[in-house]
């Protein structure tokens, strides 16, 4: 719901059980002023916001004078529109006020534009903290003050242009849209607000207009800029690596700078496009968590900045390193959107938020409410050496274990031996496939099994036919040798041709089988980033308009294939973030397969995204990453409440591991309507204040989680222990989400529990003999 004071100037916004307000203050500056719990009654900004000069500072007078100016501060009137005040000349009032009286309070009627909690802070406007926007203008400066100028309601949920964004809302929706304009630079931005009620979620972005006559270059516009008051916090990012993404961190937020970003091309292994700032005693179950993420799958900055008063800028936006857009008058440039969630019972309700957002806003339209199939994928089962054979009897021995689909994944494609050769010639290889695929399909499908099928089409080898055509398709900066990452170029998807040529070319292999799955990998971060017949002053876009042509690429290819179930992938979860699930409903989380080491990815992963879209296989042990055996059970409890299936060689499995995977896939048929719509729970959480230096953020010896129904009738729980421990005594694991008022059966045993004890003392994890231990219970409620 949107709230507005016209007369005051103030904006409401209240999304489910949280409210963000912001207004006009003496009539130009928008400021930000509350974001928490609902506010049940009117939203006053004058007591939200106290402006006032500080010292060395720099500091507008207010026009209405001192006697007044408090109450005229928040006067908006009909015209918002002031003549421009006085920027006080350095030396004067600057240091006047602040070194010959160091007793003087803050002026009320002078106003510190570098102590407002400016809603969209610009560079060159006095306020010395990171700026949201930066525009160079026509005569080099990068001076922007844009005033508020006007808003407006919007109905529905417009987002910005060819970028990703939430599709067939229920319910009625409206967009706020409030214009900034600095008339003497010729600069316009709208700032567009869409509280989403039922998930407690605001999603934000922003529009910048070059209404000038001159071209502008605009060097940074971020999606989403919150200025948060004062007072003791933590920063919780989610980092890492290759095979070892999204581990969960947090430490205080310090004085000065924290940020996280990409500049290799994709939102990335090493960070994930998301900040929050937490209480610092948050936990699990209670606390304040505010959250903001980016709807995008390019470079990205997240930035909290701890300003000298302590308060906390926070923000997300198309990462500014390498990034120059050039604005020709009359033309306009979108941000991604940003994803605002706020939790009043920590980082728990943060993850319900944003699950509930992906699952009810974000998925593609036809996989929202789809349970997701068992899949077997010939990767760590065969890697390149696939053939009709052996893919057709994998598919034969994973049925018998209860996979659905099978996955060709790479190897498929003719000269596909290893990875240095044949990226970019999407031509089944005839020798490992006599006839084609179709053959081979047939074969599968006759099983009773689907078929999917493994693609890379923004890749190129150098050792392809369509590099040797088309070599000034990728890349490149002129004269150089391009760099090569796993013997690959990438494909310049910047340039319309090449995204119409992979639109075309992909139509014909989706249609050429009956296709009812493909995984859309990605391996190799940018280098040369640089398109050639681009001017010079356009290649500050590149990576920008290449996500602009990937994103129109799937959402044609999605748009023509809505049977087909997307899985992304970008070397594992290098690239799985709000902007490719907005047309991948699925992401193959981390090339980790190992139990142990999926338990911490999982753990993190979860505080953004749902079980369902978390793709998890069970895989071969010694594990093919770490060269650790776990066991059967172990491996399978900890992919089961995600997208769950297999990766590995059946033919070389026991018949006794082959027993538990069939049991596996049994458990996860039954249960995954629950895992797909029920609320994910961790129930061991990261302890407030974990030191930054201690990289595994929940306590790395056990793991627990849980999801319930959403009707509270069911759960399932679900709990590892990775090194038995010494002496072990076994301890309590509080349940969380349950029915206050009922008695929940272990299923297993007969036992019955009060749900308050459940929660309170919780369940006996007895002590175990042996590493990489798991249990899991399955709970139902009693009578009702
Ligand atoms: C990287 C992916 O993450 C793997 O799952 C697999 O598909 C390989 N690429 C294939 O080359």
């Amino acid at each position: 719901m949107i709230l507005v004071d016209g007369k005051k100037g103030c904006f409401h916004l209240q999304a489910g059980r949280s409210s963000y307000v912001l207004g006009v203050l003496d009539g130009r500056y928008l400021v930000h002023g509350y974001w928490g719990p609902a506010l049940s009654g009117k939203a006053v900004l004058s007591q939200m916001v106290t402006p006032g000069g500080r010292p060395y500072s720099v500091v507008e007078n207010l026009s209405t004078g001192s006697a007044e100016s408090m109450h005229r501060h928040w006067r908006t009137g009909g015209d918002h529109r002031k003549s421009p005040t006085t920027i006080t000349a350095p030396g004067t009032d600057i240091l006047g006020s602040g070194l010959s009286d160091r007793r003087r309070r803050p002026e009320e009627d002078q106003i510190s534009v570098e102590r407002l909690p400016l809603e969209y802070p610009t560079a060159g406007s006095g306020d010395l903290r990171c700026p949201a926007m930066t525009v160079r203008l026509k005569d080099g400066i990068r001076c922007i003050r844009p005033d508020y100028s006007g808003y407006e309601i919007l109905d529905g949920y417009p987002g910005p242009a060819g970028l990703p964004w939430v599709t067939a809302l229920e319910g009625e929706c409206s967009t706020l849209r409030i214009d900034l304009t600095d008339a003497a630079a010729g600069i316009e931005v709208n700032l567009f607000y869409l509280p989403l009620p039922e998930v407690d979620v605001i999603l934000r972005w922003s529009r910048i207009r070059n209404e000038s006559d001159s071209a502008v270059t605009v060097e940074a516009a971020a999606s989403a800029s919150v200025d948060l008051p004062a007072g003791p916090a933590d920063v919780i990012t989610l980092d890492g690596s290759w095979s070892r993404e999204r581990h969960f961190h947090r430490r205080p937020a310090a004085p000065g700078l924290q940020q996280v970003q990409s500049r290799g091309g994709a939102s990335g292994h090493h960070h994930s496009p998301f900040m929050a700032v937490a209480d610092r005693d948050a936990t699990e179950t209670c606390g304040q968590v505010r959250g903001v993420s980016l709807m995008y799958s390019g470079n990205h900055r997240e930035v909290l900045e701890r300003d000298r008063y302590g308060g906390m800028r926070l923000q997300a936006g198309i990462n500014p390193e390498g990034f120059a857009v050039h604005l020709p008058p009359g033309e306009n440039i979108d941000s991604p959107g940003a994803v605002l969630a706020f939790s009043n019972t920590g980082l728990g309700g943060l993850s319900a938020n944003h699950h509930r957002f992906v699952r009810s806003c974000l998925l593609p339209e036809p996989w929202r409410n789809r349970n997701r199939p068992v899949i077997a994928n010939t990767w760590e089962a065969h890697y390149f050496d696939v053939n009709r054979d052996n893919v057709v009897a994998l598919a034969g021995e994973a049925k018998e274990i209860g996979a659905e689909v099978l996955v060709l994944d790479d190897g498929w494609f003719k000269n596909r031996i290893d990875d240095h050769r044949a990226l970019g010639d999407w031509i089944p290889d005839e020798g490992k496939f006599p006839g084609g695929l179709g053959e081979t399909v047939n074969a599968i499908r006759e099983l009773g099994m689907g078929f999917g099928i493994w693609v890379e089409p923004e890749m190129v080898n150098p050792e392809s036919e369509l590099f040797r055509r088309h070599p000034e398709w990728i890349l490149r900066a002129e004269g150089r040798e391009p760099m090569m990452a796993r013997n690959q170029l990438i494909l310049d998807l910047s340039r319309p041709e090449v995204v119409d040529y992979l639109m075309d070319l992909l139509s014909g292999i989706f249609s050429s089988a009956p296709i009812t799955y493909v995984k859309w990998d990605m391996n190799r971060y940018m280098a040369e980033i640089g398109n050639p017949d681009l001017p010079a002053e356009r290649q500050g876009e590149v990576t920008h308009r290449y996500m602009l042509g990937l994103y129109r690429l799937w959402g044609t290819l999605i748009g023509r294939f809505p049977h087909i179930l997307f899985e992304g992938c970008a070397g594992g979860g290098g690239r799985f973030d709000f902007g490719s699930l907005a047309y991948m409903p699925q992401f193959w989380t981390s090339d980790q397969t190992d139990a142990v080491e999926r338990q911490k990815i999982q753990y993190g992963t979860s505080l953004l995204f749902p079980p369902e879209c978390m793709g998890a296989h069970v895989s071969a042990v010694p594990n093919h990453q770490l060269g650790r055996i776990t066991s059967a059970e172990t491996r399978g409890l900890t992919a089961l409440a995600f997208n769950f299936g297999f990766e590995l060689d059946l033919a070389n499995e026991t018949d006794g591991d082959k027993a538990v995977y069939r049991e596996l896939s049994k458990l996860y048929k039954e249960n995954r309507e629950l895992f797909r719509t029920g609320t994910f729970h961790r129930l061991l959480p990261a302890p407030a204040g974990t030191p930054v230096d201690a990289l595994e953020g929940a306590p790395a010896n056990r793991h627990a989680w849980m999801i319930v129904a959403e009707d509270g009738r069911r759960a399932m729980v679900f709990c590892f222990r990775t090194l038995a421990e010494a002496d072990d005594d076994g301890f309590r694991l509080k349940l969380q989400g349950l029915d206050p008022e009922a008695v929940y059966r272990d299923t297993a045993s007969g036992a019955e529990f009060d749900a308050v004890l459940l929660e309170n003392l919780g369940l006996w994890v007895p002590p175990s003999v042996g590493d990489f231990r798991s249990l899991y219970w399955s709970l139902e409620r009693n009578g009702r």
